[in-house]
């Protein structure tokens, strides 16, 4: 089931999931929350920082979707040094309560399977926060990933390196793989709230909440989970069929 909220704007679509998140956080001072990376949940960590208090989070654990392979962990583009910036310091979570996947393991699926046991062992993801790439792609469930995958390494999509460029001094930089959370281990989160802004993902965000449910656009299988939000602003709701539907906030 998905609950569609539209908000005006991005910072107040932003403000929104801060609030989801808060609220989620004081009813469960031992949450697991799922953070995202990429340049649209900044703004729900910056929102959600003024909110919390040192005793809000003290018991809080953070595990990241996914990161990218062979990119050292001092790079300021790994999401080890991105989760840090964005969320574990502003937010003044435990470090060690905060779990990124461990892109530079020499043995990948052994990385992978412990991160998998790692989220087990904290109980499973309470509350998941996602982005969505304009392919689709959930964490780094690039087209054609499983709806049963668990954390893997992956191959990046062209598309999704482009995208990423900007990050990067040259496009060249880009990793081309990363170790992600899979499809089906996002679906496991007890609660799911995806966020796009901008009209760049308006038309994907269309088709992951109404077109055919498929590998190729991987979003679509947020359908299937029991408590997913989507959180728009009205430039990323612009496509949707009968706009104006849905809750607005
Ligand atoms: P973005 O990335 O927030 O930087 O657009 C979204 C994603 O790839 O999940």
């Amino acid at each position: 089931m998905i609950d569609i909220v539209i908000s005006p704007d991005a910072p107040s679509a932003a403000a929104h999931v801060a609030g989801i998140l808060h609220e989620a956080i004081r009813q469960h001072p031992a949450a697991v929350i799922g953070v995202a990376t990429g340049s649209t949940p900044s703004p729900v960590y910056r929102a959600l920082a003024t909110r919390l208090t040192p005793e809000d989070v003290r018991g809080v654990s953070a595990f990241a979707l996914d990161e990218y392979v062979g990119l050292p962990r001092e790079h300021p583009e790994s999401y080890h040094s991105v989760v840090f910036r964005e969320v574990t310091r502003p937010l003044g979570l435990d470090a060690r309560r905060v779990r990124v996947p461990d892109g530079q393991a020499s043995d990948l699926a052994a990385a992978a399977e412990e991160y998998e046991n790692a989220i087990v062992t904290a109980g499973g993801v309470d509350i998941q926060l996602l982005g969505i790439g304009t392919n689709g792609h959930i964490g780094f469930n690039e087209p054609g990933s499983a709806v049963t995958s668990r954390t893997r390494a992956v191959r990046l999509a062209a598309q999704t390196r482009a995208d990423n460029a900007r990050f990067f001094d040259t496009p060249g930089e880009v990793p081309t793989h990363a170790l992600t959370q899979g499809i089906g281990t996002i679906l496991d989160a007890r609660r799911i709230v995806l966020l796009a802004l901008g009209p760049g993902k308006a038309h994907i965000v269309s088709r992951a909440l109404h077109g055919p449910m498929t590998a190729e656009l991987p979003a679509t299988a947020l359908r299937t989970h029991p408590a997913c939000t989507v959180v728009l602003d009205r430039a990323a709701a612009a496509a949707l069929p009968g706009r104006g539907w849905g809750r607005s906030a």
